[in-house]
C-alpha cells in the first residue's frame, strides 16, 4: 500500500493571501524569517486579515535562513506561552520549515531533536492547532510537503524531518509574494524545484500519482525559470506554481541523493565562511547524480522520458540523458550557477577560485560521503552507492569531472 497525502485546501493566484479572512480560530501565531515579509508589506496584510477573522495575532520573528535547533526550540516556547490555535508560518522554506518542527514540540513538549530525525516516526499533531503555510519563494515547496529540514550546527549537519503529520492543512500559493523574490534566490530556488521533480521522477517510490504532477513540472521550470531570472513577471508567477506541482510530486514519491549531498555539504564548509545554498548545490550536483543514476536501467529509461517531454531529441536513452544533463548544464549558464564545488564562491557566483579549499574539502569527504549515504532521501534513489562511490561521486562534484562508475 502507498499514501498519498496534500493539504486539505491549497488557495492560489494573485491576492489568494486573503483566504486568511476566512480562518476560524482564537489565536493564531505568525511565524516569519528576516524582514522580507515585512518589508514588502505582506505580513502586516496577513496579520490583518487575521484580526479581521476576530483572531488574537502574535508574530514570531526573525527565523534565520538554514534554521537551527535552538530557533526551532525558542519558537516552540512561545508558542508554548501564546496557545495558539493555528500556526500561520510565511516566507521562504526557512521560516515554514523551522514553523513546523515548533509545531511539533508545541504540541509534544517531549520531543526532542533526536525524536523528530526518525523518518516517519511523527506522534499525531493537530491536538493542539492546524498549520498554514504561505511560500514567497519558488523552489522548497514546504508549504505543501512532509518535509522539514533543520540544521544541527554543532554537527554541520542538516536533517530532513519526514512524517505526512506535517504536511500542512492549508497551503497559501500567492504569485504576488514571489515577485519581490531578488534574481539570485529566483535562481537557487527555481533549481531546487527542478531538481525535486526530476529526483520524484525517477525516485524508487514513484507512482502514478506522482508522475504527472513530476512531469509536467519539468515542462513548466524548462518554459520559465530562465525567463523569470530575467524579469519576466508572468514566468515568475508561472513558476510558482510549477515549483508547488514538483512538491506535491516529492512529498509522495520522495527523492535521491542530490538532496542527500546537498543537506551533508551545506553547512559542512560553514566555518570557511560560507553556505552551499541549497538550490545552488542540487543545481550542481542534479547532472553528476543524473550520469551516475543512469547506470541503472529503469531509470535511464525515466530520465529518457524526461528528455522527451522536454523535446530535446535523441534517439536512444544513452543518447537523451546525455541531452538532459547538457541541457541543466546550460540552465545554470544562463541562472549564473557555477558546475562544481571548487568554482563556488562565497556569495555563490562562478569564481576561479571557489571558498571551500581543496584539502578541506578532502580532509572532509570520507564523513560527508558517510554522512550522505545515511540521509533520509537516499534510500528511494534508484542507485545505492556505497562509502567509495559517495565519495567518487562528490569528488566529480568538487571537480567537475566526467561520472564513469
Ligand atoms: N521542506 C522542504 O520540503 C524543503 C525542500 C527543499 C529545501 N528545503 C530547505 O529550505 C531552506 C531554503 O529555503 P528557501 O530556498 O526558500 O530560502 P530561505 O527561506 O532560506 O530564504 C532565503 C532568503 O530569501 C529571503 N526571501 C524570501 N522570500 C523573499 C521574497 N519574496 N522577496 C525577497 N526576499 C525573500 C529571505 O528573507 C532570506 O534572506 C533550506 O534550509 C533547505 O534545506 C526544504
Ligand atoms: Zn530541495
Amino acid at each position: 500500500m502507498a499514501r498519498f497525502t496534500l493539504p486539505r485546501d491549497l488557495y492560489h493566484g494573485k491576492g489568494a493571501l486573503e483566504a486568511l479572512k476566512t480562518f476560524e480560530g482564537k489565536r493564531a501565531m505568525v511565524c516569519v524569517g528576516g524582514g522580507s515579509m515585512k518589508r514588502n508589506g505582506f505580513l502586516d496584510k496577513a496579520v490583518g486579515y487575521l484580526k479581521e477573522a476576530g483572531m488574537e495575532v502574535q508574530v514570531f520573528e526573525g527565523i534565520e535562513s538554514d534554521p537551527s535547533v535552538d530557533t526551532v526550540m525558542r519558537g516552540a516556547q512561545a508558542m508554548m506561552e501564546f496557545q495558539p490555535d493555528w500556526i500561520v508560518a510565511m516566507g521562504g522554506g526557512s521560516p515554514i520549515d523551522a514553523a513546523k518542527a515548533m509545531w511539533i514540540k508545541y504540541e509534544h513538549p517531549e520531543t526532542t531533536f533526536e525524536d523528530m530525525c526518525k523518518v516517519f516516526g511523527l506522534p499525531k499533531l493537530r491536538g493542539k492547532a492546524k498549520f498554514c503555510a504561505i511560500s514567497s519563494t519558488s523552489g522548497t515547496a514546504t508549504e505543501v510537503t512532509a518535509f522539514s529540514v533543520i540544521t544541527d550546527y554543532t554537527k554541520g549537519i542538516k536533517y530532513p524531518l519526514a512524517d505526512f503529520e506535517i504536511t500542512p492543512d492549508v497551503a497559501i500559493v500567492d504569485p504576488d509574494l514571489a515577485e519581490t523574490m531578488p534574481k539570485k534566490l529566483v535562481a537557487h530556488t527555481g533549481m531546487d524545484a527542478m531538481t525535486h521533480a526530476i529526483e520524484a521522477y525517477v525516485s524508487t517510490a514513484n507512482c502514478d500519482y506522482t508522475d504527472p504532477l513530476a512531469l509536467f513540472a519539468i515542462k513548466m521550470i524548462q518554459n520559465d525559470l530562465v525567463d523569470s531570472y530575467n524579469g519576466d513577471m508572468a514566468k515568475r508567477d508561472s513558476m510558482h506554481n510549477a515549483q508547488c506541482l514538483a512538491g506535491m510530486a516529492f512529498s509522495n514519491a520522495l527523492l535521491g541523493i542530490v538532496h542527500s549531498m546537498a543537506h551533508k555539504t551545506g553547512a559542512a564548509f560553514a566555518d570557511c565562511g560560507a553556505h552551499i545554498i541549497h538550490g545552488a548545490a542540487n543545481a550542481m550536483y542534479l547532472p553528476k547524480v543524473i550520469a551516475y543514476n543512469a547506470k541503472n536501467l529503469e531509470a535511464a529509461r525515466r530520465y529518457g522520458v524526461i528528455a522527451d517531454f522536454m523535446n530535446l531529441g535523441g534517439n536512444s536513452d544513452e543518447e537523451k540523458v546525455k541531452l538532459l544533463i547538457a541541457y541543466l548544464r546550460k540552465m545554470n549558464d544562463a541562472l549564473n550557477i557555477p558546475h562544481c564545488i571548487k568554482n563556488y564562491g562565497a556569495d555563490s557566483y562562478p569564481t576561479e577560485n571557489g571558498f571551500v579549499p581543496e584539502n578541506v574539502f578532502l580532509e572532509r569527504l570520507p564523513e560527508i560521503a558517510k554522512n550522505a549515504i545515511a540521509d533520509a532521501c537516499t534510500g528511494s534513489n534508484p542507485r545505492q552507492p556505497n562509502q567509495e562511490e559517495m565519495e567518487k561521486l562528490l569528488k566529480c562534484c568538487y571537480y567537475d569531472t566526467e561520472v564513469d562508475f
